[in-house]
């Protein structure tokens, strides 16, 4: 069994990162800017930004935070939006995700400029991701796919079973894992909450994606032997083993599913971190004007 180390590749990519934006000032350009909208104070959505802004700054990015009151109108975030798609010193930007519940998520996405939809939400990115053309990918596929490449686990013609058919990793890393490119070539099955029969499916997998929102929710009969196993999971559960009495853990049992793959990712330390490379390459590209529409 070989642990997926996804602090350690995002470290790699960042230093990657680092080169190429050295480069880019050496040159006479300015470092790639991201920047995020955070509306209301949902600490967890508070911990990421500020997790993408440290990282930012790691790499040589500018990042700026744009914070709104959770009670903003969806018309002022609307005209914020605008600004930035407008503003000719941000490469790229995100609106972090949940919004309160009287702004429309699907408006706010559509309104960000495609060529700065660096979470690859926009409805654009999303169809010319189906189409397998030059977009942005979604942060945490994106994430994925670079540790599958990085760590060269042979996806062709293996059957991959994803859990959780949402619009930001789900159905994008069906999506990915299905489509005629390397890696890809899977045959994918996209498992919900109507499955019938998820064990049994889940436990046919070559590959098994949990992002189903489920602490523990992958057990040892759900595995495969050789499986590999990626683990998009991330909950704060209470624990008597800690000082801080709580433990971070996925949606895959762990403890009884490593020993049964060829390769997992653990929480924390596995996906997590390559969400975020994935944004920082997203941004890079970005200010690269690699992609054009
Ligand atoms: N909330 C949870 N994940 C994400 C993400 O990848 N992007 C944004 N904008 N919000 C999120």
């Amino acid at each position: 069994m070989k642990i997926i180390d996804g602090k350690a590749t995002a470290t790699e990519i960042k230093s990657e990162i680092k080169s190429i934006v050295a480069k880019m000032i050496d040159e006479g350009k300015r470092p790639p800017h991201l920047a995020a909208i955070l509306v209301g104070d949902d600490p967890a959505s508070q911990t990421y930004v500020n997790s993408k802004a440290k990282t930012c700054q790691d790499v040589g990015f500018t990042s700026s935070l744009y914070r709104q009151e959770a009670d903003v109108t969806e018309a002022e975030l609307l005209k914020l939006i605008d600004f930035l798609n407008n503003d000719h010193e941000v490469d790229g930007f995100i609106v972090q995700l949940p919004l309160p519940k009287h702004i429309s998520v699907q408006k706010v996405l559509n309104s960000v400029a495609p060529h700065k939809d660096v979470d690859g939400f926009h409805p654009v990115n999303v169809g010319r991701m189906l189409l397998g053309e030059p977009t942005y990918l979604p942060a945490t596929p994106f994430g994925i796919m670079q540790l599958i490449e990085r760590y060269g686990i042979e996806t062709e013609g293996k059957n991959c079973v994803v859990l959780g058919r949402s619009n930001i990793v789900g159905t994008p890393m069906g999506v990915l894992l299905s489509r005629n490119a390397s890696p890809g070539n899977c045959t994918v099955t996209l498992c919900h909450s109507r499955t019938q029969n998820l064990k049994a499916i889940a436990a046919n997998a070559d590959i098994l994606i949990a992002a189903i929102g489920k602490p523990g929710f992958v057990t040892a009969d759900m595995v495969k032997d050789n499986a590999v196993v990626i683990d998009v999971g991330i909950h704060r559960i209470p624990s008597d083993k800690t000082k801080s009495g709580f433990k971070l853990t996925g949606d895959v049992s762990y403890d009884e599913v490593a020993s049964k793959c060829s390769y997992i990712t653990p929480v924390p330390g596995g996906v997590g971190p390559m969400t975020i490379a994935g944004l920082l390459l997203n941004t890079l590209k970005a200010a690269q004007k690699e992609i054009t529409y």
